[in-house]
């Protein structure tokens, strides 16, 4: 059986995040998508609210399954017995420091390789960074984020104002 780990932060996952679960679940038989810790960032939405929201978004995929894990990627991907880990990658820009990320992995754990997959040309601009400004300003993000989590969006902003 084919697996792959699509990790990330989610924070909250976009539609750019959703085309590359779906591509990759057509690729692979099994995907693990896992929301992980990214020391770099400081979460809007706790890693058991972006895996329920994720849930929600790809309960149709068979083969995809949400998870958060601890620790280090290449070990969670060693225990889900995956040894492809994919990353989407927008721009030049994305380049850099994913490709610092893939050789760093492949040095703790020379066995598990990092695919990159080019997003969409419709996502190019799209991150999460971008979501959390807009929903700061009230903008539509109907064009950022699957609809199923607008209200979560909306209501977490909310929150914190
Ligand atoms: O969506 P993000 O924030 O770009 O995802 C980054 C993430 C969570 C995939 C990355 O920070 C990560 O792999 N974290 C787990 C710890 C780890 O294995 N770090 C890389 C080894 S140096």
């Amino acid at each position: 059986m084919k697996t792959a780990v699509y990790p990330g932060s989610f924070d909250p996952i976009t539609l750019g995040h959703l085309n590359i679960i779906k591509r990759t679940a057509r690729i692979f038989d099994k995907v693990y998508v896992c929301v992980m810790k990214n020391s770099d960032k400081n979460p809007l939405f706790t890693r058991e609210e972006r895996v329920e929201l994720i849930q929600r978004i790809v309960k149709h995929l068979d083969n995809v399954e949400v998870e958060t894990a601890d620790g280090l990627l290449v070990e969670y991907a060693k225990s889900k017995g995956a040894r492809v880990v994919v990353k989407g990658l927008r721009a030049v820009s994305d380049f850099d420091w994913e490709f610092q990320m893939a050789l760093a992995n492949r040095k703790i754990d020379p066995a598990i390789d990092t695919l990159f997959m080019a997003a969409s040309e419709k996502y190019t601009f799209l991150s999460s960074t971008v979501v959390k400004e807009m929903a700061k300003y009230n903008a539509d993000l109907r064009d950022f984020v699957p609809r199923e989590i607008i209200d979560d969006i909306v209501k977490k902003m909310e929150s914190k104002r």
